[in-house]
């Protein structure tokens, strides 16, 4: 089974890719990272500061997917246009995003409150583009029984893979993900499907590849932050070790350092992270909050050793 790093703006970004495949990528199944997404700019003028994160220089020996949050299909083209200059060859689209900031403007998950627009969409884009395009999508806006209607728009159209996360928008990341609305679908989609949602273990992951056997592939999001070594033990590979764990958080804690120039910026970052890594250590739980009030590097600093002095669970 093919295990994906799912796109996760604030957190898997260039940094945290090169990081995570150094400490805990495969030689022989590397993951496939999704980039978060981009998006096109109206004006067709690209922002280096957002262009940087696919650099190739600063993703060299990954494999990444860029993802685009699009409601312009034309746009969206010339944009895969634009991605492909760089090397790359799949580019992921976004119906997937709940934010409410993207989806009043009609993008990510908003795409599916209206599917004669994103059948236009998706008509714009594969009109004009060739190679390997594939989508993200929630399984509705309101409502799991939406998707049918949407799924029938994506099987017209040589989507490479269909990421479906099974829940739908408004749920945002409460409640469940809706496995049973997934099993209903999966036999209608003539593409092949990844799953992702609520996946957070090695038994998870195996239960899934035994329920669904027909799945291209697996992406999880926070699950592999929360442990950065699933993927791994998923391959009957050990658990990640409290030197690995320091080595990768240090490494993070630096690469972020570097690239905002200020302790205090890799700080923040450093904090979403932690937020899942946190209860990979026994008993951190009443450090979480010195942790969250941490603002210099050196008051950081100070909480992440108190961690590192825990057992790992
Ligand atoms: C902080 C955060 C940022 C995210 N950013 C993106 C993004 O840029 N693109 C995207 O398609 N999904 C994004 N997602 C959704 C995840 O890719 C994934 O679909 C979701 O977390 C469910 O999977 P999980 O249960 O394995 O985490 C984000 C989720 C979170 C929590």
């Amino acid at each position: 089974m093919n295990y994906y790093a799912a796109p996760m703006e604030g957190l898997t970004d260039r940094i945290w890719r090169q990081v995570h495949q150094k400490w805990f990528g495969a030689a022989d199944a590397p993951t496939r990272y999704y980039a978060p997404f981009l998006s096109p700019p109206e004006n067709r003028v690209l922002i280096p500061k957002k262009m940087a994160e696919l650099a190739p220089e600063a993703n060299a020996g990954t494999v990444v997917i860029p993802q685009l949050l699009a409601r312009d299909g034309e746009l969206a083209a010339w944009m895969i246009g634009e991605v492909r200059k760089l090397g790359y060859t799949e580019v992921n689209l976004n119906f997937g995003c709940p934010s409410g900031t993207v989806t009043a403007k009609g993008k990510g998950a908003g795409m599916l409150r209206d599917p004669a627009r994103l059948d236009a969409f998706l008509d714009a884009v594969f009109s004009a583009v060739e190679g390997p395009v594939s989508v993200k999508t929630r399984i509705g806006v309101q409502k799991p029984e939406e998707f049918a209607a949407l799924l029938d728009i994506y099987n017209h159209y040589p989507i490479c893979e269909l990421t479906i996360h099974p829940r739908v928008m408004k749920q945002l990341y409460r409640g469940q993900a809706d496995r049973a609305a997934f099993a209903a679908a999966l036999p209608e989609c003539r593409m092949p499907v990844c799953y992702n949602g609520d996946v957070t273990t090695p038994e998870a992951l195996h239960a899934l590849e035994a329920e669904f056997p027909q799945l291209s592939g697996i992406m999880v999001g926070r699950g592999l932050i929360a442990d950065p070594a699933l993927f791994r033990r998923a391959r009957d590979g050990a658990p990640a070790s409290r030197e690995e764990l320091r080595g990768y958080c240090d490494d993070l804690y630096h690469g972020y350092t570097e690239a905002f120039g200020a302790a205090s910026c890799a700080v923040s970052r450093m904090k979403a992270h932690w937020f899942y890594l946190i209860h990979r250590f026994e008993g951190a739980d009443p450090l979480e909050k010195p942790l969250r009030k941490a603002r210099e590097g050196w008051e950081y600093e100070t909480v992440v050793n108190q961690i590192f002095t825990r057992q790992l669970n």
